[in-house]
């Protein structure tokens, strides 16, 4: 049986720990169970982040073994190698598909029956690693996707445009990572289409604009990485949302990676495409009409993955 109010994080370095951080802070489980590959390292997490209860809502938050995870409704996967400076996310699949393929044979012995969010990267082919390996239902097998892309995209369309990124919906879709693409013929501000709000804020030809902006989303990760050797708070806050979004049930849109059957032609392998997310996991993938050249980006990005898919089934 299924508990709404538990989730686990599995791995706790910088990303899981800040996804555990975030979770507490927001309130979102009641009970929050911590495991990783050193135990000392999820002890100390776990102590250091209930000190902060005090201050934030009440719930437990331990590091456990695979036994305490079995009736979570969110089991958010974090561990594996992550990023080096120069690193692309593909980079990791080799080692991280081996142990994405331990964790999941994990959780499939102690027979959860909860939603896998998987974060680790990279996370298009993990997800797909995780969804193969456990058997589990498409929908509830979701990974963080563009999430955290599509957030980056919305608060530096809102730096330019001087206006609340909560107000501005874009989102990225394709392969978390170099092939990702923009979708810009969605794009708009409370509603009001991207350019024609562009053009109120004063410029004339936007395009230049929109074409920066799409690669400093797409180079994001490398930019912080450089400066910091790691990313973690946009992915901590990202992840938490997917997890509330689940266990609130509040069927959010959000470009989520999802496992695709024939939609937009594609099929054998995960992406990310906006989908609506509740309790059942990816409930919805949505198919939206993209212009012809988005289209073709999306096949293209999704060429990519199903390059290195090739690769790790050999
Ligand atoms: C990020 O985009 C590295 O995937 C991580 O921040």
């Amino acid at each position: 049986m299924v508990n709404i109010q538990k989730a686990a994080v599995i791995g706790c370095g910088f990303v899981g720990s800040t996804i555990a951080y975030t979770l507490m802070q927001k309130g979102t489980f009641s009970e929050l169970v911590l495991l990783d590959a050193v135990q000392a390292k999820a002890e100390g997490e776990a102590m250091d982040i209930s000190h902060g209860l005090p201050f934030a809502h009440a719930m437990d938050i331990y590091a456990g073994s695979y036994e305490d995870i079995a009736d979570a409704a969110v089991v958010i996967i974090t561990a594996g190698a992550n990023q080096k400076p120069g690193e692309t996310r593909l980079d990791l699949v080799q080692k991280n598909s081996r142990i994405m393929r331990s964790v999941i044979g994990e959780i499939k012995r102690v027979g959860c029956e909860g939603i896998l969010l998987i974060v680790s990267n990279p996370v298009d082919i993990l997800t797909q690693v995780a969804l193969a390996e456990s058997g589990f239902p498409g929908e509830r097998v979701i990974g963080s996707g563009t999430v955290l892309d599509t957030a980056r995209l919305k608060y530096l369309i809102s730096e330019k445009l001087e206006v609340d990124s909560r107000n501005v919906h874009a989102f990225i879709a394709g392969e978390h990572g170099d092939s990702e693409l923009a979708v810009w013929s969605c794009a708009n501000i409370y509603g009001i289409g991207l350019k024609e709000f562009a053009r109120m804020k004063g410029y004339a030809d936007f395009e230049k604009e929109m074409d920066g902006i799409y690669h400093a989303v797409r180079d994001s990760a490398y930019d912080i990485i450089e400066r910091k050797g790691a990313t973690y708070y946009g992915i901590g806050m990202s992840a938490a949302k997917i997890a509330e979004s689940i266990v609130r049930d509040s069927h959010t849109v959000m470009p989520v990676s999802v496992s695709l059957s024939g939609e937009y032609g594609l099929s054998g392998l995960c992406l990310s495409i906006p989908a609506i997310v509740g309790r059942g996991g990816a409930e919805q993938v949505l198919e939206i009409a993209l212009s012809e050249e988005e289209l073709e980006k999306l096949k293209a990005s999704a060429d990519e993955l199903r390059e290195v898919l090739g690769q790790i089934r050999q």
